[in-house]
């Protein structure tokens, strides 16, 4: 098992690039199999979510190809398989977006129940409702989901919540229904309207993707498209979070200035000099930072996943900041590991009240999810002595090379196998 280590705080320095988002690219992988020519994806990270969903859509008969100048090829001609592998469905959530794509390419799919971050009890009932009322036909039991549909129908779903999955797999469904499927009450992360944009080049027809209504027109196939997945907004947040928590001075280069809004305005709140260019952000902080309250939302709202991140910021920051996590309803793990560093937090339901304290002190700590593990590693920036973050699997799943752009930084970073 590798662990991460990490020597004394600094101040981190310096440029970093950020690589293509991992939440853009997995459906986009997974919406490859709604043609049977090659979609070419270039600048992809072999991230090991990534990974999973190679193998996923390998199972299913797509032949797939990562060359080392990050070019993904995958090519579905012949669906193989309707039987999405349990272990690697029950590895990452994210693999459950193959359903949608399958039920429109060949009507039918056998798939159990998906796995991925601890986070909260993560249902998949929007995405079942959503391909019913298309016409399908879906049965559950003993872990597995089966659903076929001869056709599927475009209908009008209103989705209970905004869910980027649900949105994402009925968008996909519906590109190969008949007739026109509207989504109302969508989700509007950048990420679906990346996946419209990569789907509109397959010659699918996608109206108001990135606003809450969606209107998708069936067409009778798709065909093959080259596409550069945009750049992760999430990863480009985590490196301007370290920054300011560690009073430095980094530019991010290779982010959309637009989709990290919600973060540069609570940063320029917690006092720190946030510029914008054309595609980078420079986030330089010289004081300690203030501390704010944040409430995590659907996009354009505070994202959930910078949640853990802003709360490593908080911890150092002067006074008390609230967190309220709205969309996630377990999504606190972290803040025992935070704690044996020294954090001072408390918990009240759905709230986190953190007291910011000058330095924090290193520890043994384990990444309990992703944006967990991340969040580890600003802390142990921010701390004195040395941190040992293990079970970081959690961190490559989402974050590539994380260690060598730390590095780049300036950070006291290493690997240990
Ligand atoms: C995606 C992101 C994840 C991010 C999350 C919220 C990917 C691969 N992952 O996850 O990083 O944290 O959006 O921005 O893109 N829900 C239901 N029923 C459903 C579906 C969802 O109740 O059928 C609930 C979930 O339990 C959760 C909330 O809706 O409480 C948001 O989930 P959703 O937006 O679906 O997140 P994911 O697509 O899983």
């Amino acid at each position: 098992m590798s662990t991460l280590l990490i020597e004394n705080s600094c101040q981190l320095q310096g440029t970093v690039n950020i690589s293509c988002a991992k939440n853009a690219i997995l459906p986009i992988i997974a919406a490859s199999l709604l043609t049977e020519d090659k979609c070419i994806l270039e600048d992809v990270s072999a991230l090991e979510d990534v990974k999973v969903m190679i193998e996923v859509v390998n199972s299913l008969g797509a032949e797939v190809k990562l060359n080392k100048d990050d070019v993904l090829e995958v090519s579905a001609k012949k669906i193989l398989s309707q039987d999405a592998d349990y272990d690697l469905i029950r590895k990452m959530r994210a693999s459950f977006l193959i359903m949608g794509p399958m039920l429109a390419r060949v009507g039918k799919v056998k798939i159990s129940l998906p796995g991925g971050c601890a986070i909260g009890s993560r249902p998949i009932d929007l995405h079942l409702k959503g391909f019913a009322a298309m016409g399908a036909n879906i049965t559950l039991g003993h872990g597995y989901i089966e659903a076929h549909a001869d056709k599927l129908k475009g209908e009008s779903i209103y989705l209970d919540f905004p869910s980027v999955g649900a949105t994402e797999n009925i968008i996909m469904a519906a590109c190969l229904a008949e007739g026109v499927t509207i989504i109302e009450n969508a989700a509007e992360e950048p990420e679906i309207v990346d996946l419209a944009n990569f789907l509109s080049k397959m010659g699918a027809k996608i109206k108001g993707a990135g606003t809450d209504t969606i209107k998708i027109e069936g067409v009778r196939s798709l065909k093959g498209t080259t596409h550069v997945a945009i750049p992760d907004r999430i990863e480009a947040g985590t490196f301007m979070m370290a920054a300011a928590a560690t009073r430095g001075d980094v530019l991010v280069e290779g982010v959309v200035p637009e989709h990290v809004k919600p973060i540069t305005a609570k940063l320029k709140e917690m006092g720190v000099e946030v510029f914008e260019y054309e595609k980078s952000i420079r986030v330089k902080a010289t004081e300690r930072l203030k501390s704010v309250d944040i409430k995590t939302m659907p996009y354009p709202g505070f994202p959930t996943d910078m949640q853990s991140p802003i709360m490593s910021a908080m911890c150092v920051a002067k006074g008390t900041s609230v967190i309220t996590e709205t969309v996630f309803e377990n999504r606190f793990m972290h803040i025992s590991e935070l704690k044996l560093m020294g954090a001072k937090i408390n918990v009240d339901g759905r709230s986190a009240i953190i007291e910011g304290t000058e330095r924090l002190s290193g520890a043994k700590v384990k990444a309990t999810d992703l944006r967990a593990g991340a969040a580890l590693i600003i802390s142990a920036l921010c701390a004195e002595g040395r941190t040992e973050i293990s079970e970081i699997y959690h961190i490559d799943r989402g974050y590539i090379n994380i260690e060598e752009k730390m590095r780049k930084l300036g950070a006291n970073i290493t690997r240990v196998e």
